[in-house]
């Protein structure tokens, strides 16, 4: 289902569920991590891109006190109150809704009351696309254009973040927000999560990229992904006696100064921060290959991520490790698991003229592992918006 159909679907489900039209509706992306993985929360840069699939939704004033909700993929119905910020019990879904609208209501000190709300979306659950963050996202811009509010949407992203931690207790970073907001048409999102600047790159246009799924249960709550966090935070602070300038993030520490006291740090933290401080070298060289077009050494960088993942950081797995070896056999330009890890999806960049073959090559590498991978393919694509 592409965009366009999306919102009619969603907007025809709700005159037809609510017997209104919708006041407003919004439309927030997925999203790939491209390189720099788990760097958002060490104060670090990412290149990311939102992609075409996301999801819809919207909303009317109703005269019935509370938040109803029509989730048409799933065909359920749920109902809350933003005062509290109790569990939605049984509906991981309206959690998310029920956070973002409770943490917008306390930053605007404005009261969020009698709405009828849709949505549906078109990305794979489970696929490590961020569709929690897009749902997240798009909520927030449609309650805001209910409310004639506007609100910073760097600020959007940080409460968005807030219902993520509060309902799925996963101590992530920005990552996921902020490349729905801040999608561009065939660009890459490079965001430094120090400063929280955001600058978009422009991808040659016949660079795509496929999603493969080997479909593996992937839930950053059972993760380890809080671990690995409190991990790299351990290993800013033993850096912080080890070298003669402030450290207050695993950001501060060039590579060189990394390798020349490495021996001097624990071996656990010292690997996982190999692997931070090296994704955040490959996206600064990353950047500049892209911007000089050198694909194939920008490629080259998405498979030593992987590597690293491997080795140092340790949060890939049997199957996504298949899926890289078969797109470097397969002749893809690069190839690396995507987000948290532990599952979810990997990339694969290739020309758009090859990405049939390529894709066939690796259906078949995988067969011959016993995987039987879903491939996707996604496109760069702007962020998050508000209709008309
Ligand atoms: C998940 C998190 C992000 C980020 C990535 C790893 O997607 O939600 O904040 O940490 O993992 O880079």
């Amino acid at each position: 289902m592409n965009k366009i159909n999306v919102i009619e679907k969603t907007v025809a489900a709700h005159v037809e569920n609510f017997g209104n039209q919708p006041e407003s509706i919004a439309w927030a992306p997925g999203r790939i991590e491209v390189l720099g993985n788990h760097t958002d929360y060490n104060d670090g840069t990412v290149l990311s891109a939102a992609i075409h699939l996301g999801i819809c939704f919207c909303i009317s004033r109703s005269d019935r006190p509370g938040i109803h909700l029509l989730a048409v993929d799933v065909g359920q119905t749920a109902a809350f109150d933003t005062s509290d910020i109790q569990k939605v019990p049984g509906f991981d879904w309206a959690n998310y809704i029920k956070g973002v609208f409770h943490f917008i209501q306390e930053h605007l000190d404005e009261k969020i009351d009698g709405l009828d709300c849709t949505l549906l979306g078109s990305i794979p659950m489970g696929a490590g696309l961020s569709s929690s963050a897009a749902l997240e996202v798009a909520a927030a811009y449609a309650v805001l254009k209910i409310l004639n509010a506007t609100i910073d949407k760097k600020e959007i992203a940080r409460l968005c973040r807030r219902a993520e931690h509060q309902f799925a207790g996963t101590n992530c970073g920005l990552l996921d927000q902020f490349s729905s907001i801040f999608g561009r048409d065939h660009g890459l999102i490079h965001s430094d999560f120090r400063t929280l600047e955001v600058s978009s790159i422009k991808l040659p246009d016949d660079i795509e990229f496929l999603v493969v799924n080997p479909h593996i249960k992937h839930s950053l709550a059972d993760s380890p992904y809080n671990e690995r966090r409190e991990r790299c935070e351990q290993a800013a602070s033993q850096l912080a006696e080890l070298l003669p300038h402030p450290v207050t993030a695993l950001r501060d520490v060039s590579p060189a100064e990394f390798e020349a006291n490495r021996s001097r740090m624990t071996a656990g933290a010292a690997k996982r921060a190999a692997h931070v401080i090296g994704e955040i070298d490959r996206v600064e060289r990353g950047v500049e290959l892209i911007r000089t077009e050198n694909l194939a050494a920008f490629g080259q960088l998405l498979f030593e991520s992987h590597q690293s993942s491997i080795e140092n950081f340790e949060n890939s797995c049997p199957e996504l490790d298949v899926v890289v070896e078969a797109a470097r056999t397969a002749g893809a330009l690069g190839a690396r698991l995507s987000g948290g890890g532990f599952g979810g999806s990997a990339i694969v960049m290739v020309r758009a003229d090859q990405a049939q073959a390529i894709s066939e090559k690796i259906i078949s590498f995988c067969a011959e592992k016993g995987l039987a991978p879903e491939i996707l393919a996604v496109t760069p694509s702007s962020g998050a918006r508000v209709m008309p």
